[in-house]
């Protein structure tokens, strides 16, 4: 394991790095709450040039990796993303062999290992997913920086036993705990099963992503993007919670339950807008 490497132009690419950190620290936490067992899971965090260049040689790439699908708009950008086939419980470990820093090439054709990847890993399988919803997110909202996907248990679960629709789906989940409705009021996508890894499952992914921040993928887990690890991290924490107390209740009557007026005036208190067409009033 290394924890610091001296290139040749004297710059130290290592886990000192605020984002490598940040990469470590989510991916060990998400672990240790079993949303992501052997490699499952596998999170993207967009980068400034200045910041990757404080740690790591930009002039120096390793190697190429060729992309089976074009992504101009992100020509030229950074990204650090966890490893295919990498285990979220080694990263904190091994962060070098399980994390890589990427760049996009100005064809947007291809992406430049400048870090990390040792021995020939590769970025995650749904690479298509989260690049294609970085493209979406950062036309809706320029403060974006991460995709993060996992195996939540409890949102697997509901997708099991909860109608797909997404407009039903999300008033489940606002229904289920005061705090949901403001802290999503956009609510949540939802798409079909699609095979994982794939450019198709990639585009219904970043369709959805137009309008949501998070997308369900059915018995499999959940897409989510923010602008900060803590925000990220907290939208599948409230998202996870809600899934939680809905799986807990069950089949068992319901006695009482927010109304559709209680939501209402929680959005009003709070200053959100619930998405449209899910409130009956
Ligand atoms: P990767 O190990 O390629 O990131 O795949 C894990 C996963 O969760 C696929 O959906
Ligand atoms: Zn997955």
């Amino acid at each position: 394991m290394s924890t610091s490497v001296m290139n040749s132009k004297g710059y130290i690419a290592g886990i000192e790095a605020p984002f490598i950190q940040q990469m470590s620290e989510i991916t060990h936490h998400m672990w240790s709450l079993g949303w992501d067992e052997l490699n499952g899971g596998n999170v993207s965090y967009l980068l400034e040039e200045e910041e990757v260049a404080k740690y790591i040689n930009l002039r120096e790439p390793l190697r190429t990796i060729n992309l089976t699908f074009p992504v101009t708009e992100l020509a030229g950008k950074y990204f650090i993303v966890t490893g295919s086939g990498k285990y979220f419980r080694n990263v904190i470990k091994d962060p070098e062999a399980n994390l890589g820093v990427l760049r996009v090439t100005d064809s947007g054709e291809s992406v430049e290992v400048l870090w990390g990847l040792r021995n020939d890993a590769v970025p995650t399988s749904e690479l298509a997913s989260h690049f294609m919803s970085h493209i979406e997110r950062l036309k809706v909202d320029p403060n974006h920086r991460i995709v993060l996907h996992t195996h939540a248990t409890n949102i697997i679960a509901m997708t099991f036993t909860h109608d797909l629709d997404e407009l039903k789906f999300t008033k489940a989940l606002w229904e289920m705990c005061t705090e949901c409705l403001v802290v999503f009021p956009d609510g949540v996508g939802v798409i079909p099963w699609i095979v994982p890894g794939s450019s198709e499952i990639g585009r219904a992914t970043a369709d959805k992503m137009k309008e949501y921040r998070v997308v369900i993928w059915p018995q499999h887990g959940i897409f989510v993007t923010g602008g900060t690890m803590d925000a990220t991290f907290g939208l599948v924490e409230t998202i996870e919670k809600a899934a939680i107390v809905y799986n807990l209740i069950g089949s068992r009557e319901i006695k009482q339950k927010i109304t559709d007026r209680q939501l209402a005036d929680l959005a009003a208190a709070f200053h959100v807008t619930p998405k449209a067409g899910i409130l009956e009033l």
